[in-house]
């Protein structure tokens, strides 16, 4: 399989995480004729959601910034069609936003990719840098402490048992431990909002919300760079992703269950 194979594509095509996207980015009170920066746009399913709220507006401009030329290439064809507005698409690191973007912004939407960052704080530091007073840093993410629900203990400890069996089984291989990757040193939202106004934003609005994720989206995400290698590291992808998928589908069936709940939290944030 090609790396093109192992993108977001997929997972961020599912029904369920464009609601809660929708969501984040309605949180966010967009309006047409800002200018808008989607942080770590990866496959770019985030910024059509911002182009259907900026409605064709002539002055709007998204710019959507990610590491990944793979995923950036792959937003570029998802959205060959909207024309409409002023799209930008820039490869870079997130912590270097305030060299990317001269220009400030209305507001930086950051879906699905703050638990990636080492460094939270200086991250803040460029948000606060790069927006104008008053602009809107709106993020959400489903790796936080309180991200698993009591009652998915089960299913995740079922899943990763059978995953790491199957891999041994199956290939002889198993994950090399080394240090924690950065999606699981996981913060509370507390501590988020506390570094939210240690780096002079206000918090607007939160919320957590429960979302029945279905087997279609487990196996999605087991197609993903990222997790793959956060669960797996060292393991060859299509290895790793072929027994994360196999062994999912077993849990699912032992456990007789169509959903897995998970809780996403989101945060609004102004910069005061
Ligand atoms: C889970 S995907 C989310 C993509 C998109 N925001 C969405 O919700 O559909 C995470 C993305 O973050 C990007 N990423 C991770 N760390 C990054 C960094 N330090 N700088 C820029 N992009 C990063 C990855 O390349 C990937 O495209």
């Amino acid at each position: 399989m090609a790396p093109q194979d192992f993108t977001f594509r997929a997972f961020a095509q599912q029904g369920f995480y464009r609601n809660l996207n929708a969501r984040l980015v309605d949180m966010a009170g967009i309006t047409p004729g800002q200018r808008i920066v989607d942080l770590a746009c990866g496959t770019g399913a985030v910024t059509k959601l911002i182009l259907e709220r900026l409605k064709s507006a002539r002055e709007s401009v998204v710019i959507g910034i990610d590491q990944s030329s793979i995923a950036l290439r792959q937003a570029i064809e998802e959205l060959a069609n909207a024309r409409e507005s002023a799209i930008q698409f820039v490869q870079g690191k997130v912590e270097h936003l305030s060299q990317v973007i001269k220009e400030s912004v209305d507001t930086i939407v950051f879906c699905n990719g703050i638990h990636y960052i080492e460094d939270k704080g200086s991250l803040l530091e460029e948000v606060q840098k790069t927006l104008k007073p008053g602009g809107v840093f709106a993020f959400n993410t489903s790796f936080f402490e309180g991200a698993h629900t009591p009652e998915s203990g089960q299913f995740y400890r079922r899943w990763m048992f059978k995953a790491i069996r199957d891999l041994k089984d199956n290939y002889g291989l198993m994950p090399v431990r080394s240090e924690k990757v950065e999606s699981r040193k996981q913060l509370t939202p507390e501590q988020y909002e506390a570094l939210l106004v240690q780096h002079g934003l206000r918090i607007q609005s939160k919320e957590i919300s429960t979302v029945q994720v279905p087997l279609e989206g487990w196996l999605d995400i087991s197609q993903f760079e990222d997790f793959i290698s956060g669960i797996m590291p060292g393991v060859p992808l299509d290895k790793a992703s072929t027994s994360l998928k196999e062994s999912v589908t077993k849990t699912f069936q032992e456990l007789n269950i169509s959903v897995v709940p998970r809780n996403w939290l989101h945060v609004v944030a102004i910069r005061v």
